[in-house]
């Protein structure tokens, strides 16, 4: 575009600003929470009668039972492609699972390391952009993140491979599907590399799979059966798998699983047991009664896609509309997950974030998806289309659209 092109359209933007504006919006895009109706899909579980005793007899008002109910494990076994010795099931949330992991491991010793990672001065792998909260893991413990980009497929394997042979390279955040907030989905090749390449003895990648079976196409790829190829590969302990049913199910009430080699559970079980004296096998059984079976959580997740898979159709539709063809802004198709990755002009997207707040439009802040919330870009943004209803969502994505047009407007002409 010419100056004057680009004038004429700052003005144009301007005013459809200053319009969006005075519309007074109330609108949140920032965290990928399910919507109320689907949340509905799911409201027998409220009124589901729990038997007092599991099928193993065990009674499930008392404490104990610190691997889970056998029923629940067996259905994410199932689901994960991993077999039922090797996952236990625990409370609610699989990013405190994560959390209690990395801080036994800082404060004890885990298999293979020579003295607590607390002790020593460690790094991890972070794939850019990424999940916010593993980011703010490493951050609370004063762990340093190396980012590396992240592609459709998975990383830039051959600067991970350089990055874990540096023996204070202990760990890396893994999203192998739908990754947050990407989309991206790591195929069998990389996750092969992952599982073989030479790293310190104690390095341990968190496989977070906690968009495995939130697919929004027909396409129902399963899971990578990461365990076995990391036993395959020699490294039967690298893998901590997580998953849980908080986009399943209800999100902060629901159960969360671990899954990993005997040594791996057994170390973590030995820690476990001195935080809590069991988990909440009443929820767990309630989840089993309810979930029935692997097939019936696959067809609760498609009756969640019918809810979502129309609202990221929404996201698209308007993105192209406003923004294709541009040269300022390209986003992510996602195949599953939660989110929708938007790249903006380089320097423009805290000006972005903050121009639709002051619109009334919430968005994750700018940097949330890079270590230290540092985009050196300053690129990216991520949208989260859960939530909202389709007619809010829609008025979200145009209001933002209008605010990447203006910041790349302002820029360009700065
Ligand atoms: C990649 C990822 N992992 C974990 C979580 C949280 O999982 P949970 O609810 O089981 O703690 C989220 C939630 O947004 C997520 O996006």
């Amino acid at each position: 575009m010419s100056r004057d092109q680009l004038s004429d359209l700052l003005e144009e933007q301007q005013s459809l600003f200053a319009e969006l504006k005075a519309r007074g919006v109330k609108l949140d895009i920032t965290r990928g929470k399910p919507s109320p109706r689907q949340l509905d899909l799911n409201r027998e579980l409220l009124s589901i009668r729990v038997p007092a005793h599991a099928a193993d007899g065990q009674d499930v008002r008392n404490y104990g039972g610190a691997k889970g109910l056998p029923e629940i494990r067996a259905i994410f076994a199932d689901l994960l492609g991993v077999g039922v010795d090797h996952i236990l099931a625990a409370d609610n949330s699989s990013l405190s699972i994560m959390y209690d992991l990395l801080g036994y491991a800082m404060l004890h010793r885990i298999d293979g390391a020579a003295e607590p990672w607390g002790r020593q001065t460690i790094k991890f792998i972070a794939p850019v952009p990424g999940y916010d909260r593993h980011f703010a893991i490493c951050e609370h413990l004063g762990i340093e993140m190396i980012p590396v980009e992240l592609g459709e497929h998975g990383p830039d394997m051959d600067e991970v491979e350089r990055l874990a042979a540096d023996p204070s390279v202990k760990g890396m955040w893994v999203v192998p599907m739908y990754a947050n907030p990407s989309g991206a989905v790591y195929d069998e090749q990389t996750a092969r590399r992952l599982v073989s390449m030479p790293a310190a003895p104690d390095f341990r990648i968190w496989w977070d799979n906690a968009y495995a079976l939130h697919h929004l196409t027909d396409a129902e790829p399963r899971p990578l059966p990461i365990l076995q190829m990391a036993q395959q590969a020699g490294n039967p302990d690298r893998v901590f798998e997580l998953a849980s049913t908080s986009k399943i199910t209800f999100a902060g009430d629901g159960v969360a699983f671990l899954a990993s080699s005997t040594g791996n559970l057994n170390w973590y079980l030995s820690h476990a047991a001195v935080r809590s004296i069991g988990p909440d096998k009443v929820n767990q059984l309630r989840h089993a009664l309810y979930l029935k079976d692997a097939d019936g959580v696959r067809q609760l997740m498609r009756r969640h896609r019918a809810l979502l898979a129309p609202k990221f159709g929404i996201v698209d539709r308007i993105l192209r509309e406003r923004l294709g063809g541009t040269g300022v802004a390209t986003w992510t198709h996602p195949s599953g997950g939660y989110f929708v990755t938007l790249d903006v002009l380089d320097g423009t997207a805290s000006r972005v974030v903050s121009l639709a707040k002051e619109a009334g439009i919430a968005l994750t802040p700018a940097g949330a998806s890079h270590p230290l919330h540092h985009d050196p870009h300053d690129r990216t943004i991520r949208l989260a289309p859960s939530f909202p209803s389709e007619g809010e969502l829609a008025e979200a994505v145009d209001g933002v659209a209008t605010c990447v047009l203006l910041a790349a407007a302002e820029k360009l002409l700065g």
